[in-house]
């Protein structure tokens, strides 16, 4: 049976950090995943969820099967923390969410959930896009295409490119944009821009898919999420998909959430009927114990004003580690100009090294980096940030 099982070729983002992890180097330093480290290098257990994980340990309570859609209450506040509270579609019962195995598995729920209804659809994502949307929207049996979004002269948004693609593909295609901190290129379009694009999306009856997996991130969690909520406010169907794994640190919990606008309130429980039912033969239903703490938090508005505090001081950090960064390259002897570091938002850095720039710090520095260059400026910090300039300055001489 297995004998004609050809190998997979390994995931660019996940392989990269099973290599990372299999290296041998001590001064090895991994910018790959997208994963927030703090100023000592360690993966942060944010101090909130450690205590509401004492309050949950203390209740000692059993762990029952969750509902097929999750947490009721970290559904609802995962809806607002999108929406905001007063948005058109949670007033109007527009609003479907379910719990998810992460971002992916919102994406997942949402591609497979998209198939059974248009399955002749185009999937366009952005060139490029976060390495895994491809693969999964082709996997749940959609024909995906790119749309231009990275100018590389410019080290910007092509929007023009952008905006004429997406007039030119079939009327009712799936948009997947990502709302903020773009994933690889930190590159997100403009506030106007938004606004062009939302009138595009209208009049092509296009889909939209949006990808919001670091929000807070970028400027702040209510900043970050004025696309979804300016789209949101259409009257069009769109898809949702959060992930908290960043923004609470819960990485491994696999804490997401879909959410499907809906046109007219009378869809929403057919919607949610649909969705269950994908779960429950997918995985049946949603783990407990992220969901919890996220929903705990969401619930108790001192603990929420905690979080969003600590979210504020990884923001912080990752901006002030772009700034140090341009200040070390440039003492490194780099002549080009590096500014372009200081205006992408998020956890990335498209940083324009070449594959064999990449390779070359891979094998000579044991710095890990995307093959795409994209690096995880949140895994800077002042132990490592001078060795990571000087080798970039040398492989860029
Ligand atoms: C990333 O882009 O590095 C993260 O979203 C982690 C992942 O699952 O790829």
């Amino acid at each position: 049976l297995f004998d004609s099982v050809p190998q997979a070729p390994r995931d660019p983002i996940l392989g990269l950090n099973e290599q990372f992890n299999t290296d041998p180097r001590p001064h090895k330093v991994n910018l790959g995943v997208g994963v927030y480290y703090d100023a000592q290098g360690r993966m942060p257990l944010l101090p909130v969820v450690a205590q509401v994980e004492q309050d949950l340990a203390d209740q000692s309570a059993a762990r029952g099967y969750l509902p097929i859609d999750g947490i009721h209450n970290y559904n609802l506040g995962a809806q607002q923390l999108l929406l905001g509270s007063t948005s058109s579609p949670l007033t109007e019962q527009r609003a479907v969410t379910v719990q998810s195995l992460g971002g992916t598995g919102a994406l997942k729920l949402g591609a497979d959930f998209l198939q059974s209804l248009c399955p002749n659809a185009t999937v366009a994502i952005s060139n490029p896009s976060w390495e895994n949307h491809r693969a999964l929207f082709e996997k749940a049996g959609f024909t995906v295409v790119e749309y231009p979004y990275y100018d590389a002269n410019t080290r910007g948004l092509d929007f023009e490119a952008m905006c004429s693609f997406l007039e030119q593909l079939p009327d009712q295609s799936i948009v997947v944009l990502h709302a903020c901190c773009h994933n690889p290129t930190g590159i997100d379009p403009t506030a106007e821009q938004w606004q062009v694009l939302a009138e595009l999306l209208v009049a092509k009856q296009h889909i939209p898919f949006m990808d919001i997996a670091y929000q807070g991130f970028g400027t702040g969690l209510a900043e970050d999420a004025a696309a979804v909520r300016l789209l949101a406010e259409q009257g069009i169907p769109m898809l949702v998909s959060s992930s908290f794994s960043k923004s609470f640190a819960l990485y491994g919990e696999r804490v997401g959430a879909l959410t499907v606008i809906t046109t007219d309130a009378a869809q929403s429980p057919r919607v949610l009927s649909q969705l269950k039912r994908l779960a429950r033969t997918n995985y049946s239903n949603p783990p407990t114990h992220g969901a919890k703490i996220v929903s705990t938090v969401f619930g108790q508005p001192e603990r929420f004003q905690q979080w969003t505090q600590e979210l504020q001081h990884m923001r912080e950090r990752i901006q002030s580690m772009r700034q140090q960064l341009v200040v070390k390259l440039k003492e490194h002897g780099v002549v080009q100009n590096m500014d372009f570091i200081l205006q992408q938002k998020g956890m990335f850095s498209y940083s324009g090294l070449s594959q064999e720039q990449v390779h070359t710090l891979r094998d000579e520095d044991a710095i890990y980096i995307l093959d795409t260059g994209r690096i995880c400026v949140a895994a800077l910090n002042a132990h490592n940030i001078d060795t990571v300039a000087a080798a970039i300055a040398r492989v860029l001489r």
